[in-house]
């Protein structure tokens, strides 16, 4: 069975919709592996946004993802690293599609900055980095 890593970022979080989220989730058949509420740390994002820690805006996206405690998690499921991307939507709010949870609950960034409400692991190969990030290799290795 594949596994992602998914997170409810600060503004999901603050604006009271882990309950829609999860059910999202629920709904859709995947099972709940992990679940933990955690602030991030710089150390911690240099390591999970590696892919943008020299980009110029990486101090904007520092301060949204510890502007508040995030809800990690993992979940396991046929296909499910694709299907949540999918069920996320774009990451630009505003290219998001309506039906997804970007399109639906994100806000369009209008001082430039996004705030996407979730994040999911874009390959299998990310989520097993990222699970072994944030929750030790034990759990990577508990896939059944
Ligand atoms: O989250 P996703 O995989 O869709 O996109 P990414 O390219 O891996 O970027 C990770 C996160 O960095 C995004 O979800 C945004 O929160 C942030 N980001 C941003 O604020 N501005 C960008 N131009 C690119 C990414
Ligand atoms: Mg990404």
């Amino acid at each position: 069975m594949e596994q992602t890593f998914f997170m409810i970022k600060p503004d999901g979080v603050e604006r009271r919709l882990i309950g829609e989220i999860l059910h999202l989730i629920e709904r859709r058949g995947f099972i709940l592996e992990r679940l933990e509420l955690r602030c991030a740390t710089p150390e911690i994002l240099k390591q999970h946004y590696s892919h943008l820690a020299d980009k110029p805006f990486f101090k904007d996206i520092e301060g949204y993802m510890m502007s508040g405690p995030i809800l990690i998690g993992v979940i396991s499921g046929p296909k499910v690293v694709k299907s949540w991307r999918n069920m996320m939507g774009a990451t630009n709010p505003v290219d998001a599609l309506p039906g997804t949870i970007r399109g639906d609950f994100a806000m369009a960034p209008i001082d430039g900055n996004i705030k996407n409400v979730v994040h999911g692991s874009d390959s299998v190969e990310a989520a097993q980095r990222e699970i072994a990030l944030w929750f030790g290799q034990s759990a990577v290795e508990s896939n059944r």
